[in-house]
Formats: C-alpha cells, structure tokens, sequence
C-alpha cells in the first residue's frame, strides 16, 4: 500500500525542523524534580526545572500524598461537578482562597487549564483582550479559544498598552492579562500601571503567579506584594511550580469564582485531579504559608548569581526573579552551550524559538532554594570557564 500522502509532508516539516537545531525530543532525564537529575546515567545539577522550592522531594508533600491515596484511592473518578469530589479538594481551595486573601479559589487539573477555562469563560467574539507579547502559551490558546479579539501590546511598554487601549476604548467588554513573571525572562510585569490603566478604561484584569506563587510577597505572589492583591479582579496560579505538585488555580471574588465553575468548560468537561496531589498541594501551602523564607533566600540567591554573570558579561536581560536567562543569540550556540554546561555537571535547559523570539536563544537558568554555597560555586565556575573558553 502506497503512504498516504500526509506522511511526505510531516516527513519534510520534521526534516526542516532539524536542520535549523529545532527538532525537540524528550531528553535522557531520570529524576528529573530532584536538585541532581540522572541524565545519560551521570547526576547533573538541576538548573532546568520549575521546582523552585525544593518541594517536589519532600517529604512532607510525599507522606500527604501517601496519606490521601490510602484514604481516598488513586482516582478522582469522575469531574468536580458530579462525584469526583473529596474534603481535602474544598479544604484546598478554602485555605488557598485565605491564604490569597480572597474570597474564594476554584483548583483546575493544571495550570494551562486554569489558563484556558478564564479567557474561555470572561472573553467572546466581542470582547477585545489585551495581552502582553511574552504572556505564555496557554494564554495565547485560551484567547483563541474565546474567539475574542487579541490586541498584543509590546512586551512591558506601557505606553503602547496605553495607546492600544485607548484605540479599543469603545469596545463592548475589555478583558487584559499579564503573566506577572515571564518564564523565558524571568522579569517582571509592570503591575501597578497596568492596574491604573485598567481601572481608567474599566477593564477586567486577570494575572498569572505560576512563576511567582510560593516566593514573592510571603508566597503570594506579586500582586500581594505591591500591595495590588484588591486590584485585580483574577489571580491565576499553579501548584506545579514553586508548590512542587501539580495543578492550576483561580482566585478572586465569589461571584466570578462561582461563573468559573459554571463556564470553564476545561474545568466542567474533565476528571478532577487525583487525590494524592490534592493531599501534596495542601501541603505545600500549609508549609509556604508557615515559613515563606525559602522564596526570600532563593531571590537572594538569584541576585548574586546576576550579578556575577553580568560581571562576566553575560546577557541576563531584565531578570529580577529565580529565572535567569543566558541570552546567547543563535540556536546552535544554545545548545553548543547547554552541552559545555552539562560537561561540567550542569543541566540548563536550551531555549529555542519558537518559544523565545528569532535571535535571541539562550539558557534558561532556573535557581532552586535547596542549592547550596558549593552549588553556587560550581555554577559560577562553570560560566567564569565559558567565558575564558570564548576570548
Ligand atoms: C506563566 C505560565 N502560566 C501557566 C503555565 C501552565 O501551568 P502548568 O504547567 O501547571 O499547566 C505555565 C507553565 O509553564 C506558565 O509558565
């Protein structure tokens, strides 16, 4: 039987996709949540995921889950709305509504799910949404999926957020959404103008903390931190980042949480998250809501090692948080890099377009509170060698 003819043309894509250093695989990772992953058999210091705290290994989130399967089982058996409900997922949602300072929570099975159910929920064909060009993808699909009306403003330039608003002031509802820590960056949005902005053009706005939760503002998040928390309308986060676990979550008023669950078809239409990472999740909060210094001393950390990688004249960009970035330019540099890392036992991950903008490859350098003064070392001694290698 002769391939039918699609085959030819995934063939080509694929072949294209690899000549320009493009092609993904799932790399050689065993371990891959611990300080030191296995790749290839050898531990390399994990610079790579989002495990920021430490979390995922310990103990604690561990013993919960064991705890929660023992009593409840492994699965959720079906979505929220019918049975696939237990204590400890209301018990979760409650302490994070608290915790968050608002009314109350609704859990989704991710992050990218929490993402999808807000803009499918708030937005329609006639509503304009106003969208930062670096917010992460599954903002992006979640607007698509609304139908609404995108209008990207220029990665944190106010002025241009202010100019395209003022062009869609007529619009009959306006929606606007800002990650509040860009993940191929690691920098920060400019909450409070983009707060005063929404407010003047009577905007609905919407963060996303999945980088943030668990080490700014006690834990919070930014919002919290600047003191924005009762600005914004819906507080979007994840549980799969510096909370170690896994799942989205949305915070805000009882009403809006309340249409949430009624529209969010990404929320209606699948199984509830199974009951071991409910059991995790709750204690991961109970742990940052008792002890937030671990999100201090990993910011602490971040600083230092910016500082020392400017020093060798690094491109870091405008990162103010635990995600550094390498910016090294083209993509075979990027992973002639990653490799040159991993020889000296380092794993980071190479960031490609296009997730990042042509041009501007780099290293994703993700700290984690557990790295130790001799991790730090090695780290800077690793980038000091790479420099020296490149004059
Ligand atoms: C800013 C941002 N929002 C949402 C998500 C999706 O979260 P999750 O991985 O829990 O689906 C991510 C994941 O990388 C993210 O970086």
């Amino acid at each position: 039987m002769t391939p039918k003819s699609f085959y030819r043309r995934i063939e080509g894509e694929l072949a294209e996709l690899e000549n320009s250093a493009l092609l993904r695989s799932v790399p050689a990772v065993d371990c891959g949540a611990e300080k030191e992953l296995l790749f290839k058999g050898r531990k390399l210091l994990n610079l790579a995921s989002n495990d920021y705290l430490g979390l995922a290994n310990d103990e604690r989130l561990a013993s919960a889950a064991i705890a929660a399967v023992e009593r409840y089982g492994c699965g959720s058996a079906s979505s929220r709305l019918v049975t696939g409900n237990f204590r400890i997922y209301d018990e979760l949602e409650q302490e994070l509504a608290a915790f968050k300072e608002q009314d109350d929570s609704i859990l989704f099975t991710s992050g990218y799910a929490a993402n999808l159910a807000i803009m499918d929920s708030f937005a329609s064909r006639r509503t304009t949404i106003f969208s930062d060009k670096l917010n992460h993808a599954s903002i992006l699909d979640g607007i698509r999926m609304s139908g609404a009306r995108q209008v990207r403003y220029r990665h944190n330039d106010i002025s241009h957020l202010k100019k395209r608003m003022e062009a869609a002031k007529d619009a009959e509802s306006r929606v606007l959404i800002t990650d509040t820590i860009f993940s191929m960056d690691g920098d920060l949005a400019y909450l409070e103008e983009i707060a005063d902005l929404c407010d003047y053009y009577d905007t609905m706005l919407v963060v996303d903390e999945a980088h943030a939760e668990g080490i700014f503002g006690s834990g919070k998040g930014i919002a919290y931190e600047r003191k924005l928390a009762q600005r914004i309308d819906l507080h979007m986060g994840a549980f799969s980042k510096g909370f170690g676990s896994l799942g989205g979550a949305v915070s805000g008023r009882k009403n809006l949480i309340s249409y949430l669950r009624n529209k969010g078809r990404s929320f209606v239409f699948t199984t509830a998250l199974p009951p071991a990472v409910i059991g995790a999740n709750l204690a991961a909060l109970r742990l940052v809501a008792e002890d937030p210094s671990r999100g201090e001393k990993l910011l602490r950390m971040s600083r230092d090692l910016k500082t020392f990688l400017e020093s060798c004249s690094f491109d870091c960009g405008q990162s103010e948080s635990q995600i550094i970035p390498v910016i090294v330019g083209d993509n075979e540099t990027a992973l002639m890099v990653r490799d040159k890392l991993i020889e000296e036992g380092i794993y980071a991950a190479a960031i490609r377009p296009p997730t990042v903008p042509e041009g501007t490859a780099r290293l994703r350098l993700s700290l984690r509170a557990d790295l130790n003064e001799e991790d730090l070392h090695k780290i800077k001694d690793a980038f000091a060698g790479l420099k020296a290698g490149a004059e």
